[in-house]
């Protein structure tokens, strides 16, 4: 798995950039041609000659060096990496990373590359802890970062807390596992809906839902990375994952419109999004003013995934409060679907909102497949996993 890759390794400016030559000397062992980049802080804990050393290949420490067997250092080191890993990362690093800052060799690469991005963060708890670093992780998690928790135990500075860098065995995994990831829905387009959709009242306000769309974005990441071309269809305005076609729409009419379109050759329609189930009949041209009681007239909105036809798989999601399972078999059913995912949204942590979810999976045939809670990429990726399943048997 390992051996042949080129895997870009990323050193910052942390104490335990040490612990960096050991991953390198293992990863060198293991038939890997490992390119390390430095920061200017990072040749301050250990010398570019003990990694040069170690990993046989000229170490990259400056934007601004001659350029040695790499043309334009950090477009060609982007393009040859199989996998580029930041341990340990700084908080430093990761807060440049997030807002795409490139002033240096290392965030100029992973800025620059294709490939998928390993973050191993190394700090103090307070440093690890505080919000903005959270916040930052967070937001590269969203892009599909990997990031390799920080283990707890004694620090740099004596005190015991979380932040130590993940354990080099651990990191290889990491790179493993990435490596192993697969491309098991290459040549395949797959459409997938996410966020609420809003139903206008008047200019200002609308009738809409708590959907965030988080959910259906992970789906489009992750096929994406999975080899699939993919098209989201979206309600909801977050950051679009690289490589998607991204569709942006309101209302759940136009998202009717843009699915039947985007369906036109597809594998496979995954709706995440929370399409409103009614919409006001009319929509006021002007703000409509303010009295003691309103009354609005709801219509029924389209049943976008049962109305769609095609050969494509149609896989459904349940946000359900009472009768999870029940619910959502009548669905799965009554909308022609192959697959419904079922979540519980009273459940903590799980369904609207959260990064997490706790979902259940049952196809036409009513196998049940109940998922513990994991992030809603890797819910993604098991949803994927079924979508990829019935693709290859047809
Ligand atoms: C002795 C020492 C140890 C440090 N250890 C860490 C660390 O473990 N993690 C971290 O995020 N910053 C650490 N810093 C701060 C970074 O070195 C500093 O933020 C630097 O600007 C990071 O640069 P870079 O992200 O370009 O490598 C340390 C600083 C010193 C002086």
């Amino acid at each position: 798995m390992l051996e042949g890759k080129t895997v870009v390794l990323g050193i910052a400016g942390s104490i335990a950039a040490y612990k960096a030559a050991d991953l390198a000397s293992k990863l060198t062992q293991a038939g890997v041609g490992v390119e390390v980049v430095m920061t200017e802080a990072a040749t301050r804990f250990i010398t570019p000659l003990t990694l040069s050393s170690i990993t046989g290949r000229p170490v990259v420490t400056g934007m601004w060096q001659p350029a040695s067997e790499f043309s334009i250092e950090h477009v060609s080191l982007a393009e040859a990496a199989d996998v580029v890993v930041i341990a340990p990362a700084t908080a430093d690093i990761i807060a440049k990373l997030a807002s795409g800052i490139a002033d240096d060799i290392l965030t100029c690469t992973v800025l620059a590359t294709r490939a998928p991005v390993i973050i191993a963060p190394a700090m103090n708890d307070n440093m690890y802890r505080n919000p903005v670093t959270q916040e930052n992780l967070s937001r590269l998690k969203a892009r599909g970062f990997v990031i390799i928790e920080p283990g707890y135990g004694r620090l740099a500075s004596g005190k015991t807390g979380t932040g130590r860098l993940a354990e080099v065995d651990r990191i290889i995994d990491a790179i493993r596992q990435v490596l192993q990831r697969k491309s098991d829905l290459a040549g395949r387009q797959i459409v997938v809906t996410a966020g609420g959709t809003r139903e206008p009242i008047d200019p200002v306000r609308y009738i809409g839902n708590r959907s965030s769309g988080k959910m259906g974005y992970a789906l489009a990441g992750v096929a994406r990375e999975r080899g699939a071309k993919v098209t989201l269809v979206t309600a909801a305005s977050l950051p679009s994952p690289a490589e998607v076609e991204v569709i942006a729409v309101e209302t759940a009419l136009q998202m009717k419109r843009a699915v039947t379109r985007a369906v036109k050759g597809a594998d496979a329609l995954i709706m995440a999004a929370a399409v409103a189930d009614y919409r006001p009949e009319e929509v006021a041209r002007a703000k409509i003013k303010k009295s003691s009681r309103l009354n609005l007239e709801l219509v029924a909105t389209p049943d976008i995934l049962a109305e769609i036809e095609g050969g494509f798989i149609k896989v459904g999601f349940a946000a359900e409060s009472e009768d999870v399972i029940a619910n959502a078999r009548k669905k799965l059913e009554a909308k022609g679907l192959d697959l419904i995912v079922a979540n519980d949204i009273t459940q903590k942590d799980s369904g609207f909102g959260a990064d997490s979810n706790k979902v259940t999976i049952i196809d036409k045939n009513g196998k049940i497949e109940d998922l513990p809670l994991m992030t809603k990429r890797e819910v993604a990726d098991r949803v994927l996993d079924r979508v990829a399943g019935i693709l290859g048997k047809r």
